[in-house]
């Protein structure tokens, strides 16, 4: 009996023989001389075999090997500095588990309509392992952050009866008798747990019937959002700050080796410490239109708005008080100009655009009720998040990170539907 072994652990086993469980993932022959190259989902390893006749029984058994046929496969550990792991495996014997006949992804450029469809099989391929690799580092470190600073986890319901974003991007579905939507922001009902538990947060799927068809847009997409009691705009600003240069930092010190694989220069994010700069949204609008975007002032930014913005900054920029008209029903207005808002935006260099947006929220009763009104809500729909308002209400702030946007920008992909499994974008929901 071998000892079966991660390909990630090898390193720990130079000398000795070992068991590993895989998949082919690429096929190379030269002469007398055999390579594997070995995929197992924790990595991947150059395996070889040598013989003095080319008709040896191992060899034969090598000429039926295909891409992504599984194998079990038996070797000596050896050390190897070319080798990205540092080790290679001298094969004594291998199984074959099952043969893959004509795997439809090949070792050559596809296009993205071609690997869309095939997207339960594209997640092998190296490059989206390694994104995949960071995504899970990323979000133990955004829980890791959170622990550190006292906030609590609590969950917030995906199915809803009420909109926290607006309703224009809502997705509606039956609830037995009623109407339900799904979850554009676990926010609201997290302001409820902040008042029980202090300081919290929530972290799962969020849904938005956006018809944009851009890069930085998902349909289904993953944020954590912290909320905390007492705490004003400043604070939570604070927290959104050292809350990004820990999760960046920590993310690519611990993820190197997929950094590596994706070649991606981190020189920049090597600089995201804090703080971050800040600028008004009116200021962001001088801008703008020293930049040539035409862009009204009053409106909300574009994405090539937010590029502009953020080129003129090495760090991620915040974008604070923003109208109250086109933002959320629930900001706390700005004591110096109430057609502001106590509202902050941070938006990620290199082109990533907004990765967090957050706020102060009102927490006054009678201005909270008048604002809902404005906005076309029913009160009755509203009594229970009012109610925190009647009964020990206090200042309270939080923020909301998108998962993917954060990771796009970490991982330097163009297009954020590979920093998901399985994306849901406006024309995708197969598979
Ligand atoms: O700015 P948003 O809409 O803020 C909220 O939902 C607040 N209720 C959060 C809070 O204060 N608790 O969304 C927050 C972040 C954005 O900055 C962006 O990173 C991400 O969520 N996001 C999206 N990511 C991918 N695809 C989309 N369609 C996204 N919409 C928002
Ligand atoms: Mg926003």
């Amino acid at each position: 009996m071998r000892k079966w072994i991660y390909i990630n652990k090898l390193k720990e086993f130079v000398g000795e023989t070992v068991e590993i469980r895989g998949w082919v993932y690429n096929l190379r022959s030269s002469g007398k001389v055999r390579f594997i190259l070995l995929r197992d989902g924790t990595g991947f390893v150059q395996t070889v075999m040598f013989s003095a006749t080319k008709d040896s029984p191992q060899f034969k058994k090598f000429d039926k090997l295909s891409l992504e046929t599984s194998i079990i496969l038996w070797g000596k550990v050896k050390k190897e500095k070319r080798s990205p792991g540092g080790v290679e495996i001298e094969i004594e014997d291998f199984d074959i588990v099952q043969i893959t006949d004509n795997y439809p992804i090949q070792k050559k450029e596809h296009s993205i309509g071609f690997l869309m469809p095939l997207r339960h099989l594209w997640i092998r391929s190296k490059k989206q392992f390694a994104i995949l690799r960071l995504r899970d580092i990323l979000i133990w470190k955004i829980r890791e952050f959170f622990k550190n600073e006292g906030f609590a986890n609590v969950d917030t319901p995906i199915l809803t009866p009420s909109s926290c974003e607006g309703t224009t991007t809502l997705f509606e579905t039956e609830y037995f008798e009623q109407k339900a939507y799904l979850s554009q922001s676990g926010q609201l009902y997290n302001e409820a747990n902040a008042m029980a538990l202090g300081k919290v947060y929530c972290f799962g799927p969020t849904f938005r019937a956006e018809k944009s068809k851009t890069r930085r847009h998902l349909i289904e997409f993953w944020m954590v959002e912290p909320e905390a009691a007492y705490y004003n705009y400043e604070d939570m600003i604070k927290v959104a700050e050292n809350f990004v240069e820990y999760i960046i930092q920590e993310t690519i010190k611990e993820g190197r080796e997929y950094l590596d694989m994706l070649e991606r220069d981190t020189t920049q994010l090597e600089k995201i410490k804090a703080p971050f700069p800040r600028i008004k949204y009116t200021d962001a609008f001088k801008i703008l239109k020293d930049n040539g975007s035409e862009t009204p002032e009053g409106e909300d930014f574009g994405g090539t708005d937010e590029t502009i913005i953020s080129s003129q900054f090495e760090k991620p920029v915040f974008v604070t008080h923003f109208p109250a008209d086109i933002k959320a029903f629930y900001m706390q207005p700005d004591p110096e100009d109430s057609k502001y808002t106590l509202s902050f935006d941070l938006l990620a260099p290199e082109g990533y655009g907004e990765i967090i947006g957050g706020s102060e929220r009102i927490h006054d009763y009678d201005l909270l009720l008048k604002k809902i009104k404005e906005e076309g809500f029913s009160e009755e729909d509203y009594k229970w998040y009012l109610d925190l308002r009647k009964y020990g209400s206090v200042p309270h702030s939080g923020f909301g990170l998108g998962l993917e946007r954060t990771l796009s920008w970490i991982t330097g992909i163009h297009h954020i539907r590979e920093a998901i499994p399985f994306p849901r974008t406006l024309y995708n929901l197969y598979p």
